[in-house]
Formats: structure tokens, sequence, C-alpha cells
């Protein structure tokens, strides 16, 4: 068999979505292929039976734990043999994945890093080398990626994992290889409060590889587009995916909590599934960050993962607490249980809605619905928005 020509390679890569996205060899796709239908497994056969057997023995524990009834109901669970098995699994799974695509990545990392030089640029990239990123990010690796979200050793590799990675780790349910229904349904709620809205300035906070910022500056091309995070390698990365992707994006390492954007310098600030990666005290900062930069009439768009927590049900509140330990997410049950709504009020946002946004593969195509109920997890996304 012959090798495909370079631009063989370069049509192969852009028909994944675009051009900077790591193209696994016959036995790397595979190897990521089972290690998404491993977490399938255990995701949606493991962890249900999981929770029939919490269910029964809740019943059980909760009249005489009433001082702690998650951790009695943990430690029942830890006499169930099938518990440990199911937890290790859940992690081993999750590291393996960031080993797979490393490799992956490894592999081609001079070809990746030669798509990332871009030659007149539409957007920019301003990287701060002197930035600290909060402690809550560097404190661990969160879901396991090993480096954390704030690696930064001047290439783009950790991006280009974090990109595959992240396609793998949702199974293909946020919009594939483009990883992008977030910033789709972001943009999709602003459509649904402000159909008529023409913003000149736009910051996604969170950035991440700006798979939730490049909607924003497809959906409206006029406005300028800013993209914020803590991770440098992660912006290089966005950087080049958005230049790919036709997209002009500044994107610059700073961190949401306080950013060096003038007072009331944007027309929409928006995140994506970020506030549950920081803290308790940096989500009110971020909110008032938020307030700070928007002018008279501006949009905040804050998007979560749904709100798992329902006060009373020990397996979804035990389920939280063991994300946190085994997924390193430590502010996963605190994001998914505040009052949203009460915290936009309290930073000083009015008109303020909480509820679910349906999914969205093109915000401007979309049906835009939003409301009380949940469609279900990646069908839709919590969504908390006000104006100043
Ligand atoms: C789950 S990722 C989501 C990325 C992107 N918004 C998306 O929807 O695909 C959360 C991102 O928030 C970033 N982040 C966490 N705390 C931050 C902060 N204080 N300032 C800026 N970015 C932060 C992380 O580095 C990470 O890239």
């Amino acid at each position: 068999m012959t090798s495909p020509s370079p631009k063989g390679i370069v049509e192969a890569r852009a028909a994944q979505a675009h051009p900077m996205i790591a193209l696994p060899s016959h036995d790397e796709l595979v190897e990521q292929l089972f290690i998404r239908d491993l977490k399938q497994f255990v995701m949606a056969e493991l962890e249900p039976a999981q929770q029939r057997i919490a269910e029964k023995l809740e019943a059980a524990i909760q009249p005489q734990a009433s001082n702690d009834p998650v951790g009695a109901l943990r430690g029942q669970m830890e006499q169930v043999g099938s518990f440990g098995t199911w937890l290790s699994l859940k992690r081993e799974s999750q590291r393996q994945l960031w080993y797979a695509v490393t490799d992956c990545v490894e592999r081609q990392a001079a070809e990746l890093q030669a798509l990332g030089q871009i030659d007149n640029p539409k957007g920019s990239l301003t990287i701060d080398p002197d930035f600290q990123a909060p402690d809550y990010i560097t404190m661990g690796d969160i879901h396991l990626m090993p480096g954390g979200n704030a690696y930064d050793d001047g290439t783009l590799l950790q991006g280009a994992v974090m990109d595959r990675g992240g396609a793998v780790y949702m199974l293909g349910r946020n919009g594939g290889m483009l990883n992008d229904l977030r910033g789709q349904t972001a943009m999709a709620h602003l459509l649904t409060i402000a159909p008529d809205i023409k913003p000149d300035r736009i910051l996604d906070m969170g950035c991440g590889i700006g798979t939730s910022t490049v909607p924003a500056a497809l959906c409206f091309p006029d406005a300028e587009v800013h993209g914020v995070d803590v991770g440098g390698s992660m912006l290089r990365y966005a950087h080049a995916r958005a230049e790919h992707l036709g997209a002009a994006v500044h994107f610059s390492r700073q961190s949401a909590e306080r950013t060096s954007f003038p007072d009331a310098s944007f027309d929409v600030v928006y995140s994506c599934a970020m506030l549950h990666e920081t803290s308790p005290a940096a989500m009110v900062n971020i909110l008032a960050e938020s307030r700070r930069l928007l002018r008279p009439g501006g949009v905040a768009i804050h998007l979560e993962v749904p709100l798992l927590h329902t006060f009373g049900d020990l397996w979804q509140e035990l389920s939280a607490e063991l994300e946190a330990q085994f997924n390193n997410e430590p502010n996963w049950r605190g994001a998914l249980s505040v009052d949203y709504a009460q915290m936009m009020r309290a930073a000083g946002f009015g008109d303020v809605r909480a509820g679910y946004q349906a999914t969205a593969f093109n915000a401007r195509l979309a049906a835009k619905k939003f409301g009380d109920t949940s469609d279900g997890v990646f069908r839709s996304w919590f969504v908390t928005s006000g104006r100043v």
C-alpha cells in the first residue's frame, strides 16, 4: 500500500472537521474507539446497575444516618464488590483515553506544529508568559488530563490532546470532531432572548481550544470576538484551529475572574462549561467580571452541564462526590447545586433567566427552545442569562 500524499493527509484531516485535529493511524483509531466503547459501557451499563444497588440500600440507611447520609451510603456501597470495580474502570478508562490520544498527537507533533504557523491571521493570539493560573486549576489535573488545563510548554500540543481527547471523552455527543455544540447552544440562547441582536464585541470566558468561541465568530461575522483561558498550549491550538476554520478570534491568556478588558467593552459575555471547573469564590468573581465588562443592554450567558443535584437523592449526591474525587472535578458538586439565577441577580443582572436550552447544531438554524425542563443530557444544556 502506498502512503497517502501530504495533500491527501491534509484532505483527510480536513474531512474530520478541520486540519488541526490529530489524525489517528488505523491502530490508534481502534484503540480510541475501544476506549470510547469502554467508557460508554461503564457509563450506560455499570453505573445504572450501581444506582439500582444504591437505591435498595438507601431505604435502610437513611433513618439512622441523618448526620451524614451520603457518607453512610458510601460506606455501604464500599462493601459491594462491584462498586470498586466500577470506580476503577471509570477512572482507568479516563486515564487510558489521555494516554492513547497523547501517543497519537506526539507521533505527528512536528506536522501539527507546522500547521499551527498561520500566515496573515484574521484573529490574534496573546500569551502572557508570566501568567499565574488560579490554584483550583493547578492543584489537580482536571478530567485526569496529564499536565492539566494550564499546561504550557511553548507548543500547541496540549491543545491537540484536548481536542481529540475531548471528542472521544464526549463519546461524539458534543458535535463529533467539531465538539462545538455548547458554543452553538449558547449562541442559540442569545438569539432566543434577543433575536435581533447585532453585537459589536463578544467575549467567551474559559474558551479552552476555542470550540465554544468559533460558533460566535461564525454566527456574528461582523463582531469582534475574543476568547480567554488559563491554558497557554490550549490557546495556541485554539488560534490555529479557529484560523483553519475561517473564524476571526482574538485569544488571550487571562483569568475570567479579572481580565484586562476595560469596563463596559462587550455586548455579549458568555461561558460554556467553565464555572464547574473553578471554585465557589471564583464563580462569584466571574459573574461580577461579566457584569463589569458589559455595556448597558449587554447580555451575559453562562452555560453549564445540567444540574444533577436533586436534594435528598443520595445516589446523585454520592455520584457528584465520586466525580469530584475520581475525575478531578473539585467544584463539580458545588457548581451543580448552586442557585445560578440568584447569583446572577446578586451580581447586578436584571432580566435573569435560568433553564434548559435545546442543543443547537447551528445557532441560526436551530429551533429556539428554552424552558424549565431538560430534554436530557446532551439534548439540552443548563443556561443562566441576564442583562445589564
Ligand atoms: C470544560 S472546559 C470548556 C471549554 C470550552 N468553553 C468548551 O465549551 O468547549 C472549561 C475551560 O475553562 C477554563 N477555565 C477554568 N477556569 C478559568 C478561569 N478562571 N479563567 C479562564 N478560563 C478558565 C479551563 O482552562 C477550560 O479550558
